[in-house]
């Protein structure tokens, strides 16, 4: 979009899950209203991330969550604005996050409908004290039982989401969304207050000289791993013959975010320190919905042997290791996980 486009000709959120739905019919009413609600919930978060010291919810609890993290205040605010941003649609039978060991009922005194909601409220916790870019991460599946939905029914394969989608909280607020035919990004308008389509259709380059790793647990990594980096180390006296990048922001949806608009790859792989603990990051509110974007944009994600979105989920909140991005790059550490 040219930045002296006039407003009048903006694309809205709403206009955008109108036309989609006309075009695909891949976005039911109900769908739109929850997509609508989330966004919504989104600007609240962005609105308290904003504020920062200067707002209610700034610093820590003395509560761990499910994993054993200390909850940030921001984590929990942002995690009770989704519930009650979300619950009253009609649309959802439950919800289930990162900040709740077990799931969320639509409460009786609200129709229950046919989806799942899952998130990960606040992703990239450590760095909302520093005033670095955070988001939100979601993702939506069909509830077949939406009477009495049970945490079985949220262990379907990432394949099956509906939608997936996240926003970053950074010097722009961007809500980056799929509904299984591409990726498109909108940006908010702070004046206005509105979603706007900013970038169409975003496709992740095949070819990449950019990776992210939190190399201090190089000494931890398994072979197939070890081998990969050192490689991209050597850069142009090596077996790759270039130099390559890092970047590592420590917030998943803002390096996945510069991996969509620029390529990239992405890794967070399991390590000897915990051999049973399949890497750090959670399937099904972050590897999942991300895996879904990445894929919708041309790019791959797996967990060094599999695709992510093929992987059937055994629990909530297992973990999975992650390798996502540019799909030659991608490609090439999943053979070498493969070949040994
Ligand atoms: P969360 O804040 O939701 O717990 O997730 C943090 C994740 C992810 O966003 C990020 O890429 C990774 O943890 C950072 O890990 P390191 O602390 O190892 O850098
Ligand atoms: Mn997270
Ligand atoms: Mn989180």
């Amino acid at each position: 979009m040219e930045a002296t486009q006039l407003m009048s000709h903006y694309i809205t959120l709403t206009q955008h899950l109108i036309e989609e739905q006309r075009k695909h019919n891949s976005i039911t009413a109900d769908l739109c209203l929850l997509i609508e609600a989330i966004s919504h919930a989104c600007k609240l978060i962005g609105y308290h991330v904003s504020r920062g010291a200067l707002g209610e919810a700034y610093g820590s609890t003395d509560r761990e969550n499910i994993h054993g993290e200390i909850q940030k205040k921001l984590d929990i605010l942002s995690n009770n604005i989704f519930l009650t941003a979300n619950e009253w649609g009609g649309n959802l039978a439950a919800m289930a996050s990162e900040e709740m060991e077990g799931i969320y009922l639509i409460p009786d005194s609200f129709p229950r409908g046919n989806y799942l909601l899952l998130f990960d409220p606040l992703d990239g916790s450590s760095n909302i004290d520093v005033n670095v870019s955070i988001g939100t991460i979601f993702s939506v599946l069909r509830c077949s039982d939406s009477r009495t939905p049970t945490e079985q029914s949220f262990l379907q394969q990432g394949s099956h989401q509906v939608v997936a989608g996240y926003a970053v909280y950074g010097p722009q607020t961007s809500l980056v969304l799929t509904t299984g035919y591409g990726v498109n990004c909108f940006t908010l308008d702070r004046e206005l207050g509105s979603w706007i389509l900013t970038h169409r259709d975003l496709r992740i380059p095949l070819e990449t000289r950019e990776y992210a790793i939190n190399s201090s647990n190089q000494r931890h990594w398994y072979t197939p791993v070890q081998r990969y980096v050192s490689e991209m180390i050597d850069g142009a006296d090596g077996t790759r013959k270039a130099d390559f990048n890092m970047r590592w922001i420590a917030s998943m949806v803002s390096d996945v975010h510069r991996i969509l608009h620029r390529g990239g790859i992405f890794m967070y792989p399991a390590d000897k320190r915990m051999p049973r603990r399949p890497g750090k990051l959670r399937l099904m509110y972050e590897a999942n919905p991300i895996a879904f974007i990445i894929e919708q944009a041309g790019g791959a994600a797996t967990n060094g042997k599999n695709r992510i979105l093929d992987i059937y989920p055994q629990s909530l909140h297992e973990r999975v290791a992650v390798f996502l991005g540019s799909k030659n790059e991608v490609d090439r550490v999943t053979r070498y996980h493969l070949k040994g």
